[in-house]
């Protein structure tokens, strides 16, 4: 029997080790520090932008256990397109303070079910939530913001009158909220740190791809004064971290070799770790303590990337049109050392101009696969896609052998892994049974198109 990979590559799933961070950490644990000594946070919304894979579901959940320890009643939410956003965070914030022991006694407690009514949510005398009338995420059923912080506000008054230091609500993927529900949100994400004189002990602290900062723009006036935070990839000895310290409590080990080529591949991405830390795991099928080989990493990068391609990389580009293709292949031959393409060059290369590209530009930055640099400058979402577009329109020429290479690897791999199978890694079970969470399970690794 080999030893269980410590690894956990998967959207929204814990790592063995959180590395690095400290900076995104301190950030959230400051406003909750505020919240505690003068009931508001009196300063911006955060934000945590990045793109796919850089752990901004993790760090938000982390923040969310840690608000939990700290006594606060915590309401988590994953927005999407087809649910309306406000009506989803009331429904969760009626079920952490129904649950609450003792609270159907306190002065607000008629007050705030009236306030629930309103988003057309009710919480019967058993403490069961449910919504009466499902809102329409689009302009038809629109939510005015006072009405949801008004929700807030009442809500947080009841955890305060439970001798709790407040209210926080997470929410992620918050680019992909509707543009009726990202108004709403966006202005109470505004109006909860702003009025001195009606102090709310709440705050929003949400999550999503690099775009957010775009999408909240759009949704209203004031978004600029958001703190957005960046997830840079993680620096060198913090993937180090990653990598090594999960396999070392188990005493395994990597040789240096191994661990250069892992990091170098991974280049920051903390997706990237555990996946290519899990397959290197798989392709050694430790029995016991030993050392990991730059052969097993080998082994494992080959398997690794593999499945990307044939997942997630493969179903977006057959999913693009073919003049989606046309601008990805643009923009990857475009793309300078940091990652980034002018777009005028793009549309250029491909006898356009920006104006006809820029439909494609953003069907492109909708699916989650470029995503908006500077003012006129475009990259992709993930690097590693870019790759993938790379191999798929490079001249065969120059190409070939290593493909072919790479694909006698994967037949063999794929039969000491079909030999090996019970070595697979089991999904973790999550300590988040008290935070109300509307989405604990994460998605299956493929992305929404
Ligand atoms: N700080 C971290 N250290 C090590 N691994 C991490 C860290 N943050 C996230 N991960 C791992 O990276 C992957 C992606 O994390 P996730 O939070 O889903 O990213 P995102 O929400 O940004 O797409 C998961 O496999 C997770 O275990
Ligand atoms: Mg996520």
């Amino acid at each position: 029997m080999s030893l269980e990979s410590p690894y956990k590559p998967g959207p929204g799933l814990a790592p063995p080790q959180i590395a690095g961070r400290q900076a995104e950490f301190s950030e959230a644990f400051t406003l909750l520090r505020r919240i505690e000594n003068y009931g508001a946070v009196g300063r911006a919304p955060l934000v945590y932008t990045g793109i796919r894979g850089m752990g901004k579901t993790v760090l938000l959940r982390q923040v969310a256990i840690e608000a939990q320890n700290r006594g606060f009643v915590v309401a988590s939410v994953r927005a999407n397109s087809e649910t309306s956003v406000p009506q989803l965070v009331a429904t969760t914030i009626g079920k952490a303070l129904a649950d609450l022991p003792g609270n159907r006694v306190a002065g607000s407690w008629q007050q705030w079910k009236d306030r629930l009514a309103r988003l057309d949510v009710q919480v019967n005398l058993a403490g069961l939530v449910t919504v009466t009338k499902k809102a329409d995420p689009g302009p038809d059923g629109h939510i005015e913001p006072h009405v949801l912080h008004e929700l807030i506000a009442s809500s947080a008054q009841i955890v305060r009158e439970q001798n709790r230091p407040g209210l926080l609500i997470t929410i992620d993927e918050i680019q992909s909220a509707s543009r009726s529900g990202r108004i709403t949100i966006g202005h109470v994400l505004q109006s909860l740190g702003e009025d001195p004189n009606a102090p709310v002990p709440a705050t929003i602290i949400s999550a999503g791809l690099p775009n957010s900062s775009d999408s909240l723009t759009v949704a209203g006036t004031f978004t600029e004064r958001f703190t957005y935070r960046r997830l840079p990839g993680l620096s060198e000895s913090e993937a180090a971290e990653a990598l090594l310290a999960p396999a070392n409590r188990l005493g395994v080990g990597f040789n240096d070799d191994a661990v250069g080529l892992i990091l170098a591949e991974a280049d920051g991405s903390p997706y990237l770790i555990q996946l290519l830390g899990d397959q290197t795991w798989v392709a050694a099928a430790p029995d016991r303590p030993q050392m990991l080989t730059v052969e097993h990493a080998r082994r494992g990068l080959a398997v690794a990337s593999e499945e990307l391609t044939h997942g997630m990389f493969r179903t977006r580009w057959q999913r693009a049109t073919p003049m989606e293709k046309q601008v990805l292949t643009a923009v990857v031959r475009r793309l300078n050392p940091a990652g980034i393409a002018q777009i005028s060059d793009v549309a250029s290369d491909l006898e356009r101009t920006t104006k006809d590209i820029s439909q494609q530009r953003s069907s492109l930055i909708d699916k989650g696969i470029l995503q908006p640099a500077g003012w006129g400058e475009i990259g992709f979402s993930t690097p590693a896609f870019a790759r993938y577009v790379r191999a798929q329109t490079s001249s065969p020429l120059t190409d070939g052998p290593s493909r072919k290479e790479l694909l006698a690897q994967i037949v063999a791999l794929r039969q000491q892994l079909d030999a090996t199978s019970e070595a697979e890694v089991p999904s973790p079970v999550q300590d988040t049974a008290q935070i109300h969470d509307s989405s604990p399970v994460p998605d299956d690794g493929t992305e929404p198109e």
